[in-house]
């Protein structure tokens, strides 16, 4: 088991690339399967979960070419798959594995796959995936933990998703490219990651129209040919990277900042007293003195993104008055909070709302990591605590930032990774 150790209290400077996006690159790698022939992609970021995915298409029969030097792609041919099921023991590490199910549905009319079980954040349910399935024409049936969907041949259908769901309309859309006629998803996300699946997609011969909207049209076509893609910058990175430089008062460039992709949180760093500039080389980010408190409510794309709120509540623990934080896409997202409270924060939690006041300063401590996103809050908390800071169960930090102490360590920062003794 590893750790990893900090010590606070120093700005970060300097410049910062940032990986390519989990969240894209999860189900452009899912959507590979759909192709008659090999898909090529650029800019997959090094991460448990993109392990776990080439895994999983291997297991399905599919062949991953794994590159060998600078700039050679991964490539996936998926032409005769042998297997149609995603096992319990890959789904369990990682829920995104549910995106096998349109593909399979789509190319091989049958899918077997475990049902993800909760997770730390939430409930995580994918009822709306399977309704949408059914609308297609997929006979869902749910067995031992496992979900088995059959369909002869999917046809298209008006899909209203009830809540907004990232994963929901890639799967769906995925089912959709080779259905038989138009298919509507109306409520569906906007994130930048599906955008560019519905750019796979379109470039391996689909019709998908209003990618980005709330609503999406598709035609289904006979077959797709694979197509080479370059998966777009992990927005989730570069906010973290920005809050970092916020809290700590440094200044960074970040070398392939697309600050179109993380609008709302550009606004609250701003009215927290970040300065954030586009420069020649990148974008500019530079922290206050002190960052003052403001309040925010996640919300689907193009709002205040679930997956910066641990985050920002790590720089709300230090800034000057009280914020108001509400968490509304997932339920049990505050488990970092417990967290920030033995470092010394002032955080009260109240349902889906927590109030943070600040404090002059957090002290260093172990703390425990309980999430992908929470183990970043901890490590920029450690990153301005006074003292030593260990964080625990880094293994689910490794699931999402390609080599994050080592970026950090690039700025400034006192960071380094360590065994757990016993
Ligand atoms: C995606 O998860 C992301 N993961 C999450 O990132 C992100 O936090 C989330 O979207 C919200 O933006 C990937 O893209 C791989 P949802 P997803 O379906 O698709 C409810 C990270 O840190 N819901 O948009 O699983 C659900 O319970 C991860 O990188 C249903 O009720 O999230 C939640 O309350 C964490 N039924 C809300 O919708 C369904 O069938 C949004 O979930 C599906 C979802």
């Amino acid at each position: 088991m590893q750790k990893i150790v900090m010590e606070g209290g120093h700005p970060l400077s300097g410049e910062v690339t940032i990986s390519g996006a989990k969240n894209s690159a999860l189900p452009l790698l899912f959507g590979a399967l759909l192709g008659e022939t090999a898909c090529h992609f650029h800019n997959i970021p090094k991460l448990r979960d993109i392990n776990t995915t080439l895994a999983l298409l291997e297991s399905l029969g599919a062949t991953v070419e794994r590159p060998t030097k600078k700039n050679q792609p991964y490539t996936i041919e998926a032409q005769r798959l042998k297997h149609l099921e995603a096992p319990y023991d890959l789904v369990k590490t990682m829920r995104a594995s549910v995106l096998v199910m349109g593909p399979l549905l789509a190319k091989y009319g049958k899918a077997r796959v475990s049902l993800p079980g909760g997770c730390a954040i939430g409930a995580r349910p994918i009822n709306l995936h399977l309704k949408a399935f059914e609308q297609m024409g997929a006979k869902i049936h749910i067995e031992g933990g496992y979900v088995e969907a059959e369909a002869k041949k999917l046809h298209g259908a008006r899909v209203h998703f009830d809540t907004v769901t990232v994963t929901g309309t890639e799967n769906v859309m995925m089912a959709a490219v080779l259905a038989k006629g138009e298919t509507i998803l109306e409520n569906a996300a906007r994130e930048p990651e599906v955008i560019d699946l519905a750019n796979l997609l379109n470039k391996m011969g689909a019709h998908i129209v209003g990618a980005g909207t709330d609503t999406l049209t598709i035609q289904g076509v006979e077959s797709l040919n694979g197509a080479t893609h370059t998966v777009i910058p992990d927005r989730i990175e570069m906010g973290t990277f920005m809050i970092a430089a916020a809290m700590t008062g440094g200044s960074i460039l970040i070398r392939n900042g697309e600050l179109s992709l993380l609008e709302a949180l550009r606004v609250k760093l701003e009215e927290v007293g970040a300065k954030i500039k586009i420069e020649e080389k990148g974008l500019r980010v530079e922290g206050p003195k002190h960052v003052q408190a403001t309040d925010l409510t996640t919300a689907p794309f193009p709002g205040f993104a679930t997956d910066f709120q641990a985050q920002f509540m790590a720089m709300m623990t230090i800034a000057h008055g009280s914020s108001v934080i509400v968490e509304t896409i997932f339920e049990n997202r505050f488990m970092h909070a417990q967290e920030l409270v033995r470092m010394g924060a002032d955080i009260k939690i109240e349902g889906k709302t927590a109030i943070v006041k600040g404090v002059k300063k957090l002290s260093g401590a172990p703390v425990m990591a309980s999430d992908l996103r929470a183990s970043a809050a901890l490590i920029l908390a450690g990153l301005v605590a006074d003292g030593l800071t260990e964080v625990h169960r880094i293994y689910h930090l490794d699931r999402g930032y390609e080599e994050i102490e080592k970026k950090f360590r690039k700025l400034g920062a006192r960071i380094k990774r360590a065994q757990v003794k016993y």
